[in-house]
């Protein structure tokens, strides 16, 4: 989709895109328009169907924690939530995935990394497509940012998140409490010097 004067999105990051998914950065202005539950313009911004009943309660508050990032620093935008929209008629939104913050913020507190977070709604699990938004985020990242070193906050009985990161090399360095989440393992991933 054209982001150009004129077009309906309103943000200027560019789409990530990969073999079935568009990787669609929410805009600050749509977060808004999303969460004051005025839908007929969240739809209009966001340029592509939204899942009924979301965000429910916890994605709610997930994106409030996300829109309060953007507006204390409105350049993070490329780093945080992407909707994952399949790229197939009706542009169906079956997910949410990216980073928690620019590098630096993450679990372990290295300024070179980034932490990874993604979401597939029930109906469009078990398709692979957590797979192919975080590998597609990862390779955005190297790509595009020089990123190097990424992290992943999973819990411990999370058995598909921990096969999606365990396949890409992520490789287990450490554990926390999260007051929200509690137990979680901490996965790194370090890319070496091959290109992207
Ligand atoms: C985790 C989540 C994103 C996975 O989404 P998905 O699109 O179904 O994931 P994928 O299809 O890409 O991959 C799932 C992998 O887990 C494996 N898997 C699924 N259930 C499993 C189980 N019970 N035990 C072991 N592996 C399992 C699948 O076989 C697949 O691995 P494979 O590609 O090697 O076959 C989804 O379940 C979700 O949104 N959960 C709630 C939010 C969440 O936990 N997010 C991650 C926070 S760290």
């Amino acid at each position: 989709m054209s982001g150009g004067r004129g077009a309906r999105r309103v943000d200027r990051v560019p789409a990530i895109t990969s073999e079935r998914l568009e990787l669609v950065s929410l805009s600050p202005t749509f977060m808004e328009a999303l969460l004051a539950g005025d839908r007929p313009q969240a739809t209009a911004l966001a340029g592509h169907a939204l899942p009924d009943g979301w965000p429910d309660r916890h994605d709610g508050a997930f994106l409030r924690l996300r829109a309060r990032q953007l507006r204390d620093d409105p350049g993070a935008q490329e780093w945080l939530v992407r909707g994952l929209v399949l790229r197939e008629d009706g542009r169906p939104m079956v997910g949410h995935a990216g980073f928690h913050g620019p590098p630096g913020v993450n679990a372990v507190a290295r300024p070179d990394a980034v932490e990874l977070g993604y979401t597939i709604f029930p109906p469009y699990r078990g398709r692979g497509y957590a797979s192919e938004a975080v590998r597609a985020l990862i390779g955005w990242a190297r790509g595009e940012r020089g990123i190097r070193r990424f992290v992943a906050s999973v819990a411990p009985d999370n058995a598909p998140s921990l096969a999606i990161v365990r396949k890409l090399g992520f490789v287990e360095t450490g554990r926390h409490w999260d007051e929200e989440d509690g137990e979680e393992l901490e996965l790194q991933l370090e890319l070496g010097d091959e290109p992207a």
